[in-house]
């Protein structure tokens, strides 16, 4: 029988889909989150800021997913905010380290999300490979620091994979809801200049690839998990209109009303880059979704 795989952040958008793929493939499955939902899957509770870890969870476990954070787009950014996207990562992450070095156990694998955010802003041809220096903005430091604390389990002898994620898409959250919804009610249109960058990837796509990285004992170090066929911010939003039937005729929404609305949180949907899926490809992974229509005709918003 496998060994388990355990889930921090589970609750969240991927870590569900992700459970139930494993599930049907066949992977008993344990959670991990800040509170205990008692469902089908044998949960277990852990408190970052205190640095408290139930070292239960890790009985039969062969591998770890760490999804943990709090929603980068979820709130403002304040000073206050800022310190828990970071701290809600890093401490996560280190919390992990603390307890795999203190405790009996037979892990011999953590996946650990990250993102494209790592990269910054590119120039508008400027196409992002892993070997790439990390950015110098706000997402690019808090996923260099992120990364930085996954890095540090490999002293432990254990494998380290880092996903570095695009934008998810899915109809269950996330980032396509959220542009789908003024799309519905005819007042979609592309935001600032529009010719920004999306790097997408199809939420099975993901759950997919972070299986292969369970699976695939040569995958070590970070990859980037994007399907690698960008659109612009005009393409998603016309795109996202073909398919609810709604006509995109206003203008762009300009790029100063976004940040006096949302401050530097608006360069979450101003700014964009472009992002290469070769690293993975090469390890033999397929995609099911390339194609931005087949992806989102597979949705249901
Ligand atoms: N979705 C995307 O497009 C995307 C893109 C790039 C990177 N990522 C990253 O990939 C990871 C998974 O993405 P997701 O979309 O599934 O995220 P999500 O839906 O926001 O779920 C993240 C989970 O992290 C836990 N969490 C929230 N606040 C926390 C805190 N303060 N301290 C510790 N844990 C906390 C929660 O689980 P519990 O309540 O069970 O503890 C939450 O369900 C996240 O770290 C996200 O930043 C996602």
């Amino acid at each position: 029988m496998s060994k388990k795989i355990l889930i921090t952040g589970a609750s969240g958008l991927v870590g569900a889909h992700l459970t139930e793929m494993l599930l049907q493939k066949g992977y008993p499955v344990v959670h991990v989150g800040r509170t205990n939902r008692a469902g089908k899957i044998p949960a277990f509770v852990w408190n970052v800021e205190k640095g408290e870890f139930d070292a239960e969870a890790l009985q039969g476990v062969g591998t770890i997913i760490n999804l943990a954070g709090a929603g980068i787009a979820d709130k403002r950014w304040t000073p206050s905010r800022r310190r828990e996207l970071v701290e809600s990562r890093t401490k996560s992450v280190a919390l992990l380290y603390d307890t795999l070095s203190k405790h009996k156990h037979e892990v011999t694998t953590v996946v650990s999300a990250s993102a494209i955010g790592y990269y910054g802003v590119g120039a508008n041809d400027e196409i992002f490979t892993e070997q790439d220096k990390p950015g110098t903005d706000f997402l690019a430091t808090l996923t260099q620091q992120w990364e930085a604390e996954a890095d540090k389990i490999q002293s432990l002898n254990i494998r380290v994979v880092k996903l570095r994620l695009g934008i998810v898409l899915s109809d269950k959250g996330g980032a396509l809801p959220e542009m789908a919804k003024p799309v519905r009610w005819f007042v979609g249109s592309p935001l600032g200049k529009g010719t920004q960058y999306l790097s997408w990837i199809h939420i099975d796509d993901l759950c997919a690839m972070f299986i292969k990285a369970v699976e695939d004992e040569r995958l070590r170090g970070a990859y980037n998990a994007v399907s690698g066929h960008w659109v612009t911010n005009a393409e998603m939003t016309r795109a996202i209109g073909k398919m609810l039937h709604r006509p995109i005729w206003l203008p762009p929404v300009p790029g100063f009303v976004l940040k006096l609305l949302l401050g530097e949180m608006a360069n979450l949907v101003l700014l964009g880059s472009k992002v290469s899926a070769d690293k993975i490809k090469q390890t033999g992974f397929v995609f099911t979704y390339s194609g931005l229509k087949q992806a989102l005709d597979s949705v249901k918003l």
